[in-house]
């Protein structure tokens, strides 16, 4: 059966630790594996804007010896002039995967449901997967290990990026903290999904409003943009209720010692973070950044032969 990955839960603990140890063993042998030989190509769809996304899935695919068929919805027969079934169902009869970044997680499943070939979420407002597996590997080769790390991500809980968090770190045994206003509080079945992954790795679900409470002792500590795309109309209401929960020294105070900071970029220093926090020696972005590259390969080749 084809396997598709539209959420963080969508594979196993063990099956995601295997697409983590691919990706080592891919970013330590760079132009190594080819399972896109042929050449094989991938089609990935853009609704919504994107840098690292596009650069590291174009650059991916080449890697792994594909061609990447970049198409933005704006040019094409998406987004209102053609059901995403449709759409699938004219793809997979030439490319090997599909890349969506969308807005709702809806699109995605009915794209999955139409198609023989993988389909991969690379952004939508529920969810960004993609960049979990970066962030995990991130962290893995910062902190040595996954499970048992203490995560807390603040700002935006309903955010596709805290929701993320909390499925891809419960499934990696990992104990996750979100510390939202309630008004912005992740989805219960979103929780509830990550509560029952914890239940069976070994990690935990903390859902909190207050930011001190989540990054107090925690070993990394995430944050992303109070204004995700779509929402630009709430931006003015958005800053005025996210102000508590910008990540800055006094809050990181509270993390343990060696603690690291994350965020998906693109960032507004000075809003969800401070420059001294975000350009400062706790900061692993970068390494995040280049890590997309890496994780989705893995992901690509792991979907092809799964
Ligand atoms: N982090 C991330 O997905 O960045 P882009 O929007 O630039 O792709
Ligand atoms: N939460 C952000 C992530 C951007 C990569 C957004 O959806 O805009």
């Amino acid at each position: 059966m084809t396997r598709h990955f539209l959420r963080d839960d969508d594979v196993t603990p063990a099956e995601q630790a295997a697409i983590l140890d691919l990706a080592v063993a891919m970013k330590q042998d760079r132009w190594g594996a080819k399972p896109l030989a042929g050449p094989q190509s991938v089609a990935v769809i853009f609704d919504k804007s994107s840098t690292r996304t596009r650069v590291s899935f174009h650059v991916g695919i080449s890697d792994l010896g594909g061609i990447p068929l970049i198409i933005s919805t704006a040019n094409s027969q998406l987004g209102g002039k053609e059901t995403p079934s449709d759409t699938a169902r004219v793809l997979e009869r030439m490319v090997s995967a599909i890349v969506w970044r969308t807005y709702g997680q809806d699109g995605l499943e009915e794209m999955a449901a139409g198609t023989t070939v993988p389909v991969v979420n690379a952004l939508s407002d529920d969810f960004h997967p993609c960049q979990l597996l970066a962030d995990l590997l991130t962290i893995r080769e910062h902190r040595g290990a996954l499970a048992g790390q203490t995560v807390a991500f603040v700002g935006d809980g309903r955010s596709n990026m805290a929701q993320s968090y909390l499925l891809a770190c419960a499934t990696a045994g990992m104990h996750v903290r979100v510390a939202a206003p309630d008004t912005f509080d992740p989805s219960p079945d979103v929780v509830t999904a990550a509560e029952n992954r914890a239940a069976e790795t070994g990690g935990s679900v903390l859902v909190v409003s207050d930011p001190v409470a989540a990054v107090a002792g925690a070993d990394v500590v995430v944050t992303d943009t109070w204004v995700s795309m779509g929402k630009e109309d709430e931006k003015l209401e958005r800053l005025r209720i996210f102000e508590p929960y910008r990540v800055d020294d006094r809050l990181m105070s509270h993390a343990a010692p060696d603690a690291v900071f994350m965020h998906c970029l693109p960032a507004d220093r000075g809003y969800e973070v401070t420059a001294d926090v975000i350009d400062g020696p706790r900061s692993i972005i970068w390494d995040e950044a280049e890590n997309r590259l890496h994780a989705q390969k893995a992901l690509l080749a792991w979907l092809l032969a799964a």
